[in-house]
């Protein structure tokens, strides 16, 4: 039910709703929950099928399925471990083979435990790397090769962290696997550019509503002010203020936009502490 009106140059559609990642394929890792689900979920209300992956939670990941195929889309739920090639190779092929391409990666599942530096153990260190960091690379070049295969003009965005450039005590071991994903999307723009494929970053600052650090932590008045007194906007982020910004990325509203990361912090990373009210 839609018309166009030609008025001398300019054309006006009236009545349609335009989606704009209608008929594209978007896997979304780590999207079972938090931010990961938000934004399969918005990825879908603008026409995607969606790669839902999860790590642990599958009754979770079958929620957002659901959710999407509530909204009219396709969608399945693939397990993977992200830092392990053999898993990332099945949820690559897996997800081609089920959904037929894949347009849009994001790069979203991640892990971070909360221990001081100097009691950091080996095995926390590799596994934040292994799954923030080596996993966005596996899954990139997996799908990057396939993009380019089939000449496929792509998106891959990175969901990195304000901690990638601004460093959280205690957060060491996730604040280098931020900062080293930070350098990935840039090299990955350099050199996946000339295939038009765009590689792009979300660095989301405190959100809300996810299950990446322990129940109540976000609750907590001591942390509430110490972030609160620092951000400018007033409130910590919710998942849906991630949302707009990683469909602008997925779309082709940023086709001319390479190698950058959009902060999503309400102006966390900018202020300095307060003197005056
Ligand atoms: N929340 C924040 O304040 C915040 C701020 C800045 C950046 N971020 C970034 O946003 C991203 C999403 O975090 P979130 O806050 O939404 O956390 P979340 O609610 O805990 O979601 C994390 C997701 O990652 C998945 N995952 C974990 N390990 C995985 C692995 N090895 N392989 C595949 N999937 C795995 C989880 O799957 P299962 O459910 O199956 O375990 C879950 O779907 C992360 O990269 C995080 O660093 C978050």
């Amino acid at each position: 039910m839609w018309e166009i009106c030609t008025h001398g140059p300019v054309k006006i559609i009236v009545g349609e709703v335009i989606m704009k990642l209608e008929n594209k394929v978007a896997l979304v890792t780590g999207s079972s929950s938090g931010i990961g689900k938000g934004i399969a979920i918005g990825f879908a209300k603008e026409g995607a099928n969606v790669v839902v992956n999860y790590h642990s939670r599958k009754n979770l990941a079958e929620e957002t399925v659901n959710i999407v195929k509530n909204l009219g889309r396709r969608a399945i739920a693939i397990q993977a471990d992200v830092a392990k090639i053999d898993d990332v190779t099945g949820l690559i092929d897996g997800a081609w083979a089920m959904l037929g391409k894949i347009d849009i990666l994001v790069n979203n599942a991640g892990i971070s435990p909360e221990v001081p530096f100097l009691k950091v153990s080996e095995k926390t260190w590799d596994r934040v790397l292994a799954v923030n960091l080596k996993g966005a690379f596996l899954c990139s070049q997996a799908v990057a090769r396939k993009m380019v295969e089939n000449k496929i003009s792509g998106k891959i965005i990175n969901v990195s962290s304000v901690n990638g450039f601004q460093v959280e005590p205690g957060r060491a071991h996730y604040n280098v696997s931020k900062g080293g994903l930070d350098m990935l999307t840039a090299s990955m723009a350099v050199e996946l550019g000339p295939y038009n494929i765009n590689v792009n970053g979300l660095a989301p600052g405190v959100i809300t509503g996810t299950d990446i650090v322990p129940e109540g932590f976000m609750e907590d008045p001591q942390f509430n002010e110490a972030v609160l007194s620092k951000t400018p906007l007033g409130r910590l982020g919710t998942v849906e203020d991630c949302v707009g910004a990683a469909v602008f990325l997925a779309s082709d509203d940023s086709k001319y936009i390479q190698g950058h990361t959009i902060i999503i912090d309400g102006g966390l990373s900018i202020q300095q502490y307060r003197r005056i009210e």
